[in-house]
């Protein structure tokens, strides 16, 4: 079956491997790529696909509902997969407005653009959303967030997703949008921008610089592979419930320090340096405000009803991923000195 889907964000971490996921195994899709190459935007992550007949990239922004509707329009969008955000909860403390602006009003523009184009013919359409599972808040040492947990956002971020998922749902409610949102846990994988926690480390264990550690390093965090989780967008776009939320999880809790730990012992072996260098490095610094304690995915729902696992145990992935950013260096090397900004410019602009 032929489709034509709009995917936003497609430049980002995730929206990468889900736009390499759908291109390479549904070559009868056709896959537009909207994203405004913020600085989170890279377009070396899709140098392997970038030709590709069924590929397009749109360089623009979601909260242009001129360009959004044009491309509706002419592409004949039936399906839009939504993984454009501002994404780290640190900016979100600094630049709270930047988060209403795309998580929200960006999100309200596609739907918006769905709802009218789609016009009530609704045969064949879907907006997938894919949020977050910081819009339940956070735990205590105990217990789980599963689908009917109710919101309890805490920062600029998580507030700014719960506000997205809750329009959608408004949408299917009032306007009967075909809609499906998947909340998933913390990820990790190639091509993850340097300022999240496991690549930032990656990165300095590289170049022997300090390892910051928020406040005591003892917060729990549920760590999925990320083609795990593009894997488990693939499975409820195909085959989840119209109007249902899957969450998506690792059934993988690290605090803080131990994965630190874990991420200097595998690098120091790898870079053959000696054991407990890399730990050396480790500081402490002043915790991020309101710094939730705990997250951790009940992703039971999505393995019962669709038959999703999470393929890879932990220490193989992150050793996988270490070797990714090993071997990967230039990749590195063009976001810290900049460099990458200036990929769309030489790509597209030199026909
Ligand atoms: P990312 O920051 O790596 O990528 C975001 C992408 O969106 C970038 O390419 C950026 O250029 C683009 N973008 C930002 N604003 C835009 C705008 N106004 N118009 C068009 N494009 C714009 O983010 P990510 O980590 O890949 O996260 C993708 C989605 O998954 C987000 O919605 C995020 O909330 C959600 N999510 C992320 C994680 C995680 O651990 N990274 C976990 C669960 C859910
Ligand atoms: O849970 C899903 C969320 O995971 C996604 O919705 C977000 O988009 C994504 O950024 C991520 O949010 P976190 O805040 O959990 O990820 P981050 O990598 O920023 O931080 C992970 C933990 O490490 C968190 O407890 C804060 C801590 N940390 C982070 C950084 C950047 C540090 O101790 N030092 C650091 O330098």
């Amino acid at each position: 079956m032929q489709r034509n889907i709009l995917i936003t964000g497609g430049a980002g971490f995730i929206g990468s491997h889900l736009v390499r996921l759908f291109v390479t195994k549904y070559p009868d899709y056709r896959i537009y790529n909207l994203d405004k190459l913020t600085y989170a935007g890279n377009l070396e992550n899709l140098t392997d696909i970038e030709n590709a007949d069924n590929y397009k990239f749109i360089k623009g922004d979601i909260c242009d509902s001129g360009l959004v509707n044009s491309l509706f329009e002419k592409y004949n969008i039936d399906s839009v997969l939504h993984c454009a955000a501002e994404s780290h909860v640190d900016r979100s403390i600094s630049d709270p407005l930047a988060f209403v602006q795309t998580n929200v009003i960006g999100t309200v523009t596609l739907l918006q653009a769905a709802k009218n184009n789609w016009n009530g013919n609704f045969d064949g359409k879907l907006f997938y959303h894919i949020s977050t599972d910081e819009v339940y808040g956070s735990l205590g040492s105990e217990g789980y967030f599963y689908e009917t947990t109710a919101y309890d956002p805490r920062s600029p971020y998580s507030a700014s997703k719960a506000s997205s998922d809750h329009f959608v749902r408004a949408y299917h409610h009032t306007y009967g949008l075909p809609v499906k949102i998947s909340n998933c846990s913390n990820n990790y994988g190639p091509f993850h921008f340097p300022e999240k926690l496991i690549p930032l480390c990656i990165s300095n264990i590289i170049n022997k610089k300090p390892l910051p550690i928020y406040g005591k390093g003892e917060n729990v965090r549920d760590w999925l592979f990320v083609k795990d989780h593009v894997r488990a967008i693939d499975t409820i776009f195909h085959n989840g419930k119209n109007g249902e939320t899957y969450n998506i999880g690792g059934h993988n809790e690290w605090t803080n320090i131990d994965l630190v730990k874990e991420l200097c012992r595998q690098m120091d072996n790898k870079l053959g340096r000696e054991s407990g260098e890399s730990e050396k490095l480790i500081t402490y610094v002043k915790d991020r405000a309101g710094h939730d304690l705990r997250y951790a995915i009940d992703a039971s729902k999505l393995e019962r009803e669709l038959g999703w696992k999470p393929s890879l145990q932990f220490a193989e992935g992150l050793s996988e991923t270490i070797d990714w950013y090993l071997e990967n260096q230039k990749w590195l090397n063009d976001i810290l000195n900049g460099s990458y900004i200036n990929y769309y410019e030489q790509q597209y602009h030199k026909r």
